[in-house]
């Protein structure tokens, strides 16, 4: 069977939030003053359904029957074996992926986003305010606004702004605003094009804006919405593995060997793998696999320390592996990977030896994405492109090995906003970019004063 579905009554009813069982317990993020944030201290950045949410260790959070009538309109999303690519690679592994590209915004990121803007709206939040890098979070925020009946503001990190001005487009249809970070709109903008007016602008910039932007509304009535990092948002994309799962034991897969998906900030990842970190957990032998950027290899070359999640430092200190919040990654394509931090939820996972990370140079990646478009059909994200490559490398591993490993990848997005990259690296523009040590532990130096996470 090529694809593989499940009706609409079979789509889970409850999201899994892995807090509940990692075998050690999360280390709490911090406040300025080094102590445990309590959860009236988030209040001015969230609404308090959602940092109930934030700080749960339940196992099983209900999804609102609301909340899945939205998402009735792509979910459940299908599962897919990916036989053509297998053919090419002339493997014995069985390629399963599960497609998140067919949300309306184009992928996974529409699954919190909807969440996000229903529970601020029965919270009587007016408006949401956000970053975002590749545009995908951007847009689907904005699709979700629309629904539910928000007002939303988006700072996209400036080179993915030049880069993907059809991106700003489908914001603006949902009736988003969108406009280039750092902007001259916030405090935090200013401040750095004052110290680089041609900075490409990063994630944590954006953050900044967003966060100041939604904090100062003098009537209270708007808060600031992530796309990825907090446990809430993982927790919300866990409905990809979920589903994944029944639909692997549909065709009498009980459990796959390998899980890969790419990470930015780290939702699709969790996404996809949290479910079947749970199994790995209870014993089954899984290896899981996030995939990352050669030149932002947050959780492959940074440290697992207490960091900010945005340069302006007005979020808590998450215990996360990061490069600094001050680093600007390298202007590579996959826009949406070019954060500095990892979610707590995911670092957690790597530090107590639940995931084994991977970091890809994007010529592989885009090389895997090509041969995925020329054999599947779909053109990839370029975020989704390291997943894809990460895969190739495991499905020739397994032919090296002669064995019949089942792969279940999540293709997190489609690339069809993204084709100046594609026209790029046809042209053969682009190249690989190597971070040296010294940049990241240049970074790193500005964390010294600060409290370190007990280790896992
Ligand atoms: C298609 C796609 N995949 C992956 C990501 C990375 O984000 P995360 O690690 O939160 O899944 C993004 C972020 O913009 C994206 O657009």
């Amino acid at each position: 069977m090529k694809k593989i579905f499940l009706s609409e009554d079979e789509i889970p009813r409850k999201w899994y939030n892995i807090a509940a069982d990692l075998p050690q317990p999360m280390r709490p993020p911090l406040g300025p003053d080094g102590n445990p944030v309590s959860p009236d201290m988030l209040a001015p950045v969230f609404p308090m359904n959602l940092i109930e949410q934030e700080v749960s260790t339940e196992r099983w959070i209900d999804i609102p029957d609301e909340i899945l009538q939205i998402l009735y309109r792509w979910r459940p999303s299908p599962l897919v074996r990916a036989y053509a690519l297998e053919e090419a690679l002339g493997t014995p592994a069985k390629i399963y992926y599960k497609n998140e590209s067919v949300s309306p915004a184009g992928s996974h990121k529409p699954n919190t986003a909807v969440a996000q803007a229903w529970y601020n709206k029965q919270f009587g939040i007016e408006k949401l305010t956000t970053e975002t890098g590749a545009g995908q979070w951007g847009s689907a925020l904005s699709f979700s606004c629309a629904l539910v009946g928000l007002e939303c503001k988006v700072y996209m990190v400036r080179i993915s702004f030049d880069q993907k001005p059809f991106r700003k487009m489908m914001m603006e249809t949902w009736g988003g605003n969108c406009v280039a970070s750092p902007s001259n709109e916030t405090n935090a903008g200013r401040a750095v094009l004052a110290k680089d007016a041609n900075t490409p602008g990063s994630l944590g910039i954006a953050i900044s804006e967003a966060i100041e932007a939604a904090v100062t509304d003098e009537k209270g009535k708007t808060r600031y919405a992530l796309g990825s990092v907090l446990n809430h948002v993982c927790t919300h994309q866990t409905i990809i593995g979920l589903e994944a799962k029944k639909q692997l034991e549909k065709v009498g897969i009980k459990k796959p060997d390998i899980v890969i998906g790419c990470a930015g900030g780290g939702s699709n990842f969790a996404g996809i793998s949290f479910p079947f970190i749970l199994d790995k957990i209870n014993g089954a032998d899984i290896e899981i696999i996030p995939v990352e950027p050669a030149s932002c290899p947050t959780m492959t070359k940074g440290k697992f320390l207490y960091d900010n999640g945005d340069i302006a430092q007005m979020t808590p200190l998450l215990p996360m592996h990061t490069l600094g919040n001050t680093f600007i990654p390298e202007p590579i394509h996959a826009g949406g990977l070019r954060y500095h931090g990892m979610a707590p939820l995911v670092s957690a996972c790597v530090e107590q030896g639940l995931a084994s990370p991977q970091a890809l140079h994007q010529l592989e990646c885009f090389a895997g994405a090509i041969l995925f478009a020329k054999t599947e059909g779909i053109i990839p994200a370029p975020e989704t492109s390291h997943a894809i490559a990460s895969v190739i490398r495991e499905a020739n591993k397994a032919k090296e090995e002669g064995k019949e490993k089942t792969i279940l990848f999540n293709f997190s997005g489609h690339g069809l906003m993204d084709l100046v990259g594609y026209e790029k690296y046809l042209n053969g523009e682009l190249h690989d970019y190597d971070l040296p040590q010294s940049v990241i532990d240049e970074n790193l130096k500005a964390l010294e004063g600060l409290p370190k996470p007990e280790a896992y």
